[in-house]
């Protein structure tokens, strides 16, 4: 299961896991993107059904976990990637802006857990993936709201390993860097008044890597992090970040 799978890093990943054979369950609230990306798995010959989900309401998502268990009868991965950015210091940021952020990025995991966790406690197998963020390590200019849930994402991934050890359940989060993703293009709209090349050149400043980030860059660290192949990575915040949290050249 993938929330926020239309687009972006979701997206992406939703095709990934579809090559590697997975049957891939796929939510977003913006449905065109939803089926549009449900499609594309389609028609390159992987198995994928998308639902219109909203990971802050409680009945869509219990909803959506019930007709993935009635198409599927298990859950092996929970994938929660949904997320929304929210940009200014913190006397800038409206209340509502702050409530919504905290509501779709820190509520939305809790509730998508909420419903799948028991299933996997029943298979005594599974892996989920929080999606938190680079800033989790780090300050970044105008996100303080956002850090804040991204922070509380790893936080609350740690201690979810703990609960769920026993049950043969891993709880992983990925911290990417700058992805380039509508998410990052909507930012760039919003932080910078100059063209998108020289918005790119600043982002770029930021990391070691010579460009920024690509979807799939999260995408396989997903695979890997759902996959037997980390059995022993538990509790972890994975960075995928071209170096920005590691130190500046200079
Ligand atoms: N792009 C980056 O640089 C970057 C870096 C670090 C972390 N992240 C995180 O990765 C995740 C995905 O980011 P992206 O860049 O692919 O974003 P994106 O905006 O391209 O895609 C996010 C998707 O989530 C969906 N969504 C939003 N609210 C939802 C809700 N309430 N219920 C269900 N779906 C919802 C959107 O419709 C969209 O399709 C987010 O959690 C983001 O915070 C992104």
């Amino acid at each position: 299961m993938i929330t926020g799978a239309g687009k972006g890093i979701g997206a992406s990943t939703a095709m990934k896991f579809a090559e590697e054979g997975a049957v891939v369950e796929l939510c977003d609230v913006d449905v065109a993107s939803g089926n549009r990306t449900t499609e594309s798995i389609r028609n390159a010959g992987g198995k994928a059904s998308f639902t219109e989900t909203d990971v802050t309401d409680e009945r869509s998502v219990a909803s959506w976990v019930n007709e993935v268990i009635d198409r599927n009868g298990r859950i092996d991965v929970l994938f929660n990637n949904a997320g929304i950015s929210a940009v200014g210091r913190i006397d800038e940021i409206d209340r509502d802006t702050w409530d919504r952020v905290m509501s779709v990025n820190l509520t939305g995991v809790y509730l998508m857990c909420k419903h799948v966790l028991p299933i996997m406690m029943n298979q005594r197998k599974g892996s989920v993936i929080n999606m938190s963020s680079s800033v989790a390590e780090l300050g970044l200019l105008r996100r303080a709201a956002y850090a804040a849930t991204k922070g509380a994402i790893l936080s609350m991934t740690k201690s979810m390993q703990v609960d769920y050890a026993p049950y043969n359940i891993r709880i992983n989060a990925l911290l990417p860097g700058t992805i380039f993703t509508p998410f990052v293009q909507d930012y760039l709209r919003r932080s910078y008044k100059r063209d998108i090349d020289s918005a790119i050149g600043e982002l770029k400043k930021r990391q070691l890597a010579d460009s920024l980030g690509d979807p799939e860059d999260v995408a396989w660290a997903a695979v890997y992090l759902a996959s037997d192949e980390s059995k022993y990575v538990m509790g972890t915040g994975l960075i995928v970040d071209g170096g920005t949290t590691c130190g500046k050249p200079f």
